[in-house]
C-alpha cells in the first residue's frame, strides 16, 4: 500500500451515510494505531438529493474526479423520489463500466454466531466471482410499437470472448492461489447461444488450470445446491445476471443483506476499484440508527485487502466475528443494538488486535 492512500467516499442515500460513518471512523482508528498506513479520504455528496437539485447524479467531471483515487468506498444509492434506473444507470453503472471494474467479488461466508435461516451447515465459505461489465446487463435493445397490440421488445445479451475469459481467468487464479475449486453457473441447455459460448470460453480457461477442480452446473440447480450443500462450493463463477441473483441468495444463506460485502474490481489497477455493501439504501429503516454496519465495514476490509493489506482485512473480519460472539446484534440479526453501537464494538475489537500486533 502506498504511503498515503487516497479514498473517495461516496455515502449515497438512505442508510448509506449511516453505515459509511462507521467505516470511516474505523479507517481513522486504523491509521491512528498502525503507523504504516495513512488515508486521505475525500467525501462526495453525490446522491439522489444532488440529482433533485442538479438534474444529474454527479457533476459532469465526476468520473474524472474519481479516477485519481486509489479506491472508492461506496454506501448505497436509491430514493423513492428518483427512478431506480436513474441511480443505477447514471451512477453505479458508469463507475463500474468506465473504470473497467469487470469483476464483482462477493464473499459468502458464514460468520460464527450468525444463524442461517437456510442451512445448518457451519462451513459456508465461498466467493462468487461475477462478470461485471457485459452479458445480460449490456444495455442493448429497444422497444417497437409500444402501447399497441403489436408491442415488442428486444433485450440483448452481449458476451465477448475477452470479457468471459478475463472473468474466468480471475476465478481460476483465485482458486489456484487458495487451493480451491471452481463452479461455473450456466444455462446452456436453454440459453443455447450466449451460455454455450460462456461454457466454451470458461472451459478453455479451465484447461489451462489443470490443478484446479472444475465443474459447470445449471444455475437453477445451483440455486438449490446453495441451500442443500453450500459447504461444497469454494469459487462460483457466474455471468452478470446469474451472479447478481446468486449473490443475493448467498447473502440470505449467511445471515442477510446487512452483512454481505462486495468489491467491483479492476484487477489491472488501471482504474480505482469500488467497494460497497450488497444491500441498497433500505429506505424502510433509514434515519433510525437501526442499520447493520457490518456489510459496509466488511466491504472496507475487502478494499484494504485489494490495496495490499490482507493483514488488516483479516483483523477486521476477525473483529466482526468477535463482536458477534460477544452478543452484539442489530435488529436485522434479531437484536437491539444500534448502528453506532455495533460499529464501535467492532472498532474496539480492531483496536485491541492492532495493539497486540504492535507489542
Ligand atoms: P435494500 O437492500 O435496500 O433493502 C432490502 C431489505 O433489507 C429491507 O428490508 C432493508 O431494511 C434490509 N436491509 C438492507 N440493508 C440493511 C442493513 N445494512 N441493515 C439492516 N437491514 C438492511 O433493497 P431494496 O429495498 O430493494 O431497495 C431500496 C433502494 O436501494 C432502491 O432504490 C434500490 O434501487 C436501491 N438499491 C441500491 C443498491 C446499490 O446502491 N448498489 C443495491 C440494491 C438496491
Ligand atoms: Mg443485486
Amino acid at each position: 500500500m502506498r504511503e498515503k492512500t487516497s479514498i473517495a467516499v461516496l455515502p449515497g442515500d438512505g442508510i448509506g451515510p449511516e453505515v459509511m460513518k462507521e467505516a470511516v471512523l474505523l479507517l481513522q482508528d486504523i491509521e491512528k494505531y498502525d503507523k504504516t498506513v495513512s488515508f486521505e479520504m475525500n467525501e462526495f455528496s453525490w446522491n439522489s438529493e444532488y440529482y433533485l437539485e442538479h438534474g444529474r447524479m454527479m457533476p459532469e467531471d465526476g468520473l474524472e474526479k474519481l479516477r485519481s483515487f486509489d479506491a472508492i468506498l461506496f454506501g448505497a444509492m436509491g430514493d423513492a423520489r428518483v427512478p431506480d434506473e436513474v441511480t443505477v444507470w447514471e451512477f453505479i453503472m458508469p463507475i463500474r463500466k468506465q473504470f473497467n471494474q469487470y469483476i464483482n467479488f462477493r464473499p459468502v461466508k458464514k460468520l460464527s454466531g450468525i444463524h442461517s435461516p437456510l442451512t445448518d451447515s457451519e462451513d459456508v465459505d465461498f466467493v462468487i466471482i461475477r462478470e461485471n461489465a457485459e452479458g445480460e446487463y449490456s444495455n442493448s435493445g429497444g422497444r417497437l410499437y409500444d402501447h399497441t397490440s403489436e408491442a415488442m421488445v428486444v433485450q440483448n445479451t452481449i458476451m465477448t470472448e475477452k470479457g468471459i475469459r478475463r472473468a474466468a481467468d480471475f476465478a481460476f487464479h483465485y482458486a489456484k492461489d487458495n487451493g480451491e475449486s471452481v463452479t461455473s453457473a450456466t444455462k446452456s441447455n436453454a440459453v443455447i447461444h450466449s451460455m454455450k459460448f460462456w461454457d466454451e470460453v470458461v472451459e478453455k480457461a479451465a484447461d489451462e488450470f489443470p490443478e484446479v477442480e472444475f465443474e459447470k452446473v445449471y444455475v437453477d440447480a445451483l440455486a438449490a445446491y446453495f441451500v442443500q450443500r453450500p459447504h461444497t462450493f469454494r469459487v462460483v463463477l457466474a455471468s452478470n445476471l446469474f451472479g447478481d441473483i446468486l449473490s443475493d441468495l448467498g447473502s440470505a444463506l449467511v445471515g442477510g443483506l446487512g452483512i454481505s460485502p462486495s468489491g467491483n474490481l479492476n484487477p489491472s489497477g488501471d482504474y480505482p476499484s469500488m467497494f460497497e455493501p450488497v444491500h441498497g439504501s433500505a429506505p424502510d429503516i433509514a434515519g433510525k440508527g437501526m442499520a447493520n454496519p457490518i456489510a459496509q465495514i466488511w466491504s472496507t476490509a475487502l478494499m484494504l485487502d485489494h490495496l495490499g493489506r490482507k493483514d488488516l482485512h483479516n483483523i477486521i473480519v476477525e473483529a466482526i466475528e468477535k463482536t458477534l460472539a460477544e452478543g452484539y446484534r442489530t435488529k436485522d440479526l434479531g437484536g437491539e443494538h444500534t448502528t453506532g453501537e455495533m460499529g464501535e464494538a467492532i472498532r474496539s475489537n480492531v483496536r485491541k488486535q492492532l495493539e497486540e500486533v504492535k507489542v
